[in-house]
């Protein structure tokens, strides 16, 4: 099969597709002939690499795969069969197969099609079912936001952020505000129904302050370094500051003093969710994916690329510009 991958660090032209053998499913796995897949903004920094996340070389690409499942491994769930549509998290996820884990799997109704008409959903959506859109559910039930509060979504024009942002409006909040780096997102953030603010701005903490003179009830934060410790700042007495990522590659360190003010920080991993609450992780899954039904939760894909033009996909991701997820289609 065709996947890709990269044998050294640097910019997207390092990403190349390998003929490889397909994946044989292990204990508790399942194999899916992939339709589409959804992109982590994550893998930048793993394959520019010199980051504490680093992995040995050939890289691959993580990522969220929506098809058909093509073969069980062994001790799978029962219930799961060949031929169901389903979404997972992959590891080696840019590949026309890819060995995912049946535990976490996120069902897709069969009437799912290609087209976003009154009847059909479209299977680049369904990519932020398994882990993005959960994320952003579980961020949010986990910042005990209070009744008219304020909650500070950074990077609310990407993937989990645009979804956090939506899943938001569901908490009789006063203010949603959301940070971007682009006029264009900013505009996105703000047809989601949240106030936008310039995270390239020196004085983004004081626009956000404008907006909200008390503080924010909590933040989710993503990027790390020292938007993080001024999004700490921000924070007010009893709120939470949700750290799940580092984007900008630097890792948050926290002063005791910082916290004096009856401060929470929760560090939030979709892994240590399912390791820690395996059956909740399961009804997060089923949540969102009802909300999608609904369409109380709208996924938002950018655009779609072949997975031959992956190093494109990967020049999109980096040039921080698209309004919500970018897809790549085997
Ligand atoms: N803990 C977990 O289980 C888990 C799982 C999945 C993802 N994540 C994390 O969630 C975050 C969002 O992931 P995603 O795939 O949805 O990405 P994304 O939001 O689609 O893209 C990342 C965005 O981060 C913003 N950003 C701010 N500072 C940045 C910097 N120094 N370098 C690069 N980007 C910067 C950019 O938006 P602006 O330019 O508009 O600011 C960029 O587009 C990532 O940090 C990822 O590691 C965590």
């Amino acid at each position: 099969m065709r996947a890709v991958r990269f044998h050294r660090h640097g910019g997207p032209d390092v990403l190349q597709l390998d003929e490889v053998d397909v994946p044989e499913p292990g204990a508790g796995q399942v194999l899916i002939e992939a339709e589409a897949i959804g992109a982590n903004a994550i893998d930048t920094v793993l394959r520019r690499g010199g980051s504490a996340w680093d992995r040995p070389l050939p890289g691959t690409l993580t990522g969220e795969v929506v098809g058909r499942i093509a073969a069980l491994g062994p001790d799978t769930p029962p219930g799961v069969a060949v031929g169901q549509r389903v979404a997972a998290l992959a590891e080696d996820a840019f590949a026309e197969y890819a060995a995912v884990d049946a535990a976490f799997l996120a069902p897709i109704p069969d009437s799912a099609a290609w087209g976003t008409g009154a009847d059909s959903a479209n299977l680049a959506e369904a990519t932020m079912l398994p882990m993005t859109g959960p994320l952003a559910f579980r961020l949010l039930e986990t910042a005990n936001l209070p009744a008219g509060g304020t909650v500070l979504i950074h990077s609310a024009a990407g993937t989990v952020g645009h979804l956090a942002v939506q899943l938001a409006r569901g908490y009789d909040l006063k203010t949603i505000i959301g940070t971007a780096s682009s006029p264009a997102r900013l505009d996105f953030i703000r047809s989601l129904g949240a106030e936008a603010v310039n995270l390239t701005d020196p004085d983004w903490p004081d626009q956000v302050r404008a907006i909200a003179p008390e503080g924010v009830d909590a933040v989710l934060d993503s990027v790390g370094g020292a938007v993080f410790d001024q999004g700490l700042e921000l924070v007010k007495p009893l709120g939470t500051m949700l750290t799940y990522g580092a984007i900008s590659t630097e890792l948050p360190t926290i002063p005791a003093a910082a916290l004096f003010g009856f401060k929470t920080v929760t560090g939030v991993s979709m892994m240590g969710w399912r390791g820690a609450r395996p059956d909740t992780a399961r009804a997060d899954i089923a949540e969102v994916t009802r909300r999608w039904q609904t369409g109380d939760l709208r996924p938002v894909v950018h655009a779609t690329h072949p997975l031959a033009d992956v190093t494109k996909l990967h020049e999109a991701l980096d040039a921080r510009t698209a309004h919500g997820r970018l897809v790549a289609i085997p």
